[in-house]
């Protein structure tokens, strides 16, 4: 190989290999305690869905009021379509965006202010029991104040999303991009 390309190939082999891996968007300790994934690393995950759940329609007890907008981790996204199952370490994550409804110049809507919560779903078999799905919240106040970036797992969450998920704990049946494309 000429002297040229072979220093080329050398220098662009780091860019070539480096694949971001989850463990650099998050970080289950050996407590697990969950770090808080950052909105600019989700976001550039596969995306699956939204879905609008206002307040107002639901006699103001939705249990998450807001947009809900769910992304998946591409590598999980991806063994999810070739062999159907959610692997472990799969990382889901739903972001709530807090709304408020108004009369805009496009018309009557929902429109963000600014508020947030990230709902986050994990699949670690050997750290969470029953289907392996560890389940964690950042609420909005915890966001704005900075602190606290940890979360323990959280036991509240797991008995809707066993009783009532289509696949595997997850609501496919509300994302259907997260199904198996077969
Ligand atoms: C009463 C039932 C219920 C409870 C309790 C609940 N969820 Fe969910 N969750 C849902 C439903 C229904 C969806 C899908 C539809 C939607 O709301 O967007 C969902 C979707 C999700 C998703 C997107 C991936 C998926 O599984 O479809 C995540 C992540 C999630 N929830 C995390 C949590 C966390 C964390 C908690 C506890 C703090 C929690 N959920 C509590 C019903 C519930």
């Amino acid at each position: 190989m000429p002297k040229k390309a072979c220093m080329l190939l050398i220098l662009a082999l780091p860019l070539l290999s480096y694949q971001a891996g989850k463990s650099d968007f998050y970080e289950l300790s050996p407590s697990l305690e969950l770090t808080r994934p950052r909105p600019e690393d989700f976001r550039t995950w596969h995306f699956s869905g939204s879905a609008v759940i206002p307040d107002d329609k639901n006699s103001n007890k939705a249990i998450f009021p807001g947009i809900h907008q769910v992304y998946i981790d591409p590598d999980s996204y991806k063994t999810h379509q070739e062999k159907g199952v959610f692997p472990d370490s799969t990382i889901i994550v739903m972001e709530v965006l807090h709304i408020d409804q108004r009369e805009s110049v496009g018309g009557f809507g929902y429109f963000t202010n600014g508020g947030q919560d990230i709902l986050v779903a994990i699949k670690d078999r050997r750290a969470f029991k029953g289907n392996g799905w560890g389940y964690f919240l950042f609420g909005d106040k915890e966001i704005k104040s900075g602190l606290p970036s940890k979360a323990a797992e959280d036991s509240r969450c797991t008995s809707c999303h066993q009783a009532a998920a289509e696949e595997d704990e997850v609501f496919t049946q509300y994302y259907p991009d997260l199904r198996r494309k077969k």
